[in-house]
């Protein structure tokens, strides 16, 4: 049996606070290794990254969800009893529940909806004016999601959601005040969505058969009985969250734009499939999520390895997006990396991996590729506008990350 490279012996979680995205990655390349083993929350974890390590923490035989997920994380960013701790049918029945809000007809009308809220939007903004795009990204896909799902909103509670539901995301990297933040946003948004659930459920209110409002409230587990209404309001937050959260993305490809005069002529042609690319890469390159859990289902061997039963282990996803064996110059923007792409399940991995309907990969995968399209088109087309010397910079440290001014532009002006 072959030895886990070891870390240092003493706990390590201050530095995945302190170090961040490069936590892991540091490690991978100080030990040269695709596996170490280190100490966090006085437990000891498995650390894995790569294709390989990848393919090996998705193998549903080996590991289980359940138990994986520490309480801070479950009480600001994904609540509690949600799918992402669950595992086995009970996890694969609710998936399907996500995933039929998925087909290509939901997809172009969230499209289209995003679109014509950026526009609604932009008719705001005075002339001369400026705005701080990742703000106005937020209240744009949070009036999108809210519209798509079915879920009323109030104009004058807009600024508010669109916050609280940044606020759970903005959580899940702090201790102290942004983590109590997430934790009170999260109580204040399940009140929300749990009101709408029964409004629908006892016929206050109407929602379309097929949104994610009406699907999560009449929704029957795999009993056959109805989700308890704290539990449907918990997945119903799991898919406007996280779609407020693709803000973030918009921030980071408005900065991919203006970094690189070229890509902005590239993008602007609407149907080309450069702007495929160019989102691929935008997920791939800059941080989101730095690393997921599992534990360990039954004793095994992985390439010499033991992994014991219930040991915790991580998978590198920021590291495995950024490793120079599957991406060359991995630290560049280069979209055209993905035309010769083959769509591997382990790659490229910012929304988790493997199969969609079997495993945890994220089902917002298409919402997220499509919101960005949506946005960088309305960016490029539709708009004029100059980029003001400005901290652009971000952070790897900071969980999650974005361009420190949040990318204010100035002079915004409709084309006409
Ligand atoms: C799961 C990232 C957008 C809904 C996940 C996972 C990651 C992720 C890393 C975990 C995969 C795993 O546990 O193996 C992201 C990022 C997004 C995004 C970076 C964009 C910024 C979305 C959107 C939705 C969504 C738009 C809306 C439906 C979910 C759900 C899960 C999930 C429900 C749990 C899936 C499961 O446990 O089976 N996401 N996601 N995400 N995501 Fe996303």
């Amino acid at each position: 049996m072959k030895k886990i490279p070891r870390d240092q012996r003493l706990d390590q979680s201050i530095n995945v606070l302190r170090q961040g995205y490069r936590f892991l990655p540091k490690r991978f390349e100080r030990l040269h290794t695709d596996i170490f083993q280190t100490t966090l929350l006085a437990e000891k974890v498995i650390c894995v990254t790569g294709e390989e390590g990848a393919r090996l923490f998705y193998d549903k035989e080996k590991f289980q969800r359940k138990g994986a997920l520490p309480k801070r994380i479950e009480k600001s960013l994904f609540g509690e009893n949600a799918i992402q701790g669950m595992d086995g049918h009970p996890h694969e029945h609710r998936k399907l529940l996500f995933m039929s809000l998925m087909t290509p007809d939901h997809l172009e009308r969230l499209s289209n909806i995003t679109t014509a809220q950026w526009r609604k939007k932009a008719y705001e903004w005075t002339p001369d004016g400026e705005i701080i795009l990742f703000e106005e990204a937020k209240e744009v896909l949070c009036r999108a999601a809210c519209e798509w799902a079915g879920i009323p909103l109030e104009e004058n509670e807009v600024t508010e959601r669109a916050e609280q539901l940044w606020s759970m995301i903005d959580a899940f990297g702090a201790v102290g005040p942004r983590h109590w933040k997430g934790r009170k946003a999260r109580a204040e948004s399940e009140k929300w969505m749990k009101k709408k659930i029964l409004d629908v459920r006892e016929q206050r209110l109407q929602a379309p058969g097929d949104s994610a409002l009406y699907q999560m409230a009449s929704h029957k587990d795999i009993e056959g009985n109805p989700l308890d209404p704290q539990i449907a309001a918990v997945e119903l937050l799991n898919v406007i969250r996280p779609t407020v959260a693709v803000a973030t993305y918009v921030a980071f490809g408005a900065l991919a734009l203006h970094d690189d005069e070229e890509q902005e002529g590239k993008v602007r042609e609407a149907e080309s499939p450069y702007i495929e690319m160019f989102t691929q890469e935008i997920r791939r390159l800059f941080p989101f999520v730095p690393f997921l859990g599992a534990r360990v289902r039954r004793d095994f061997i992985w390439n010499g390895f033991h992994f014991k039963k219930g040991r915790l282990v991580l998978l590198d996803i920021h590291g495995t997006d950024h490793d120079s064996r599957l991406w060359e110059d991995p630290h560049k923007f280069k979209p055209e990396r993905f035309q010769e792409w083959k769509g591997g399940l382990f790659d490229l991995i910012p929304q988790g991996g493997g199969e969609h309907y079997t495993g945890h990969r994220c089902p917002g995968e298409w919402i997220t590729i499509e919101t960005i399209k949506s946005s960088m088109r309305f960016l490029t087309n539709d708009l004029e506008y100059d980029v003001p010397s400005q901290d652009l910079s971000y952070s790897l440290t900071r969980m999650p990350s974005l361009p420190k001014s949040g990318v204010v532009l100035t002079n915004v002006r409709i084309k006409p």
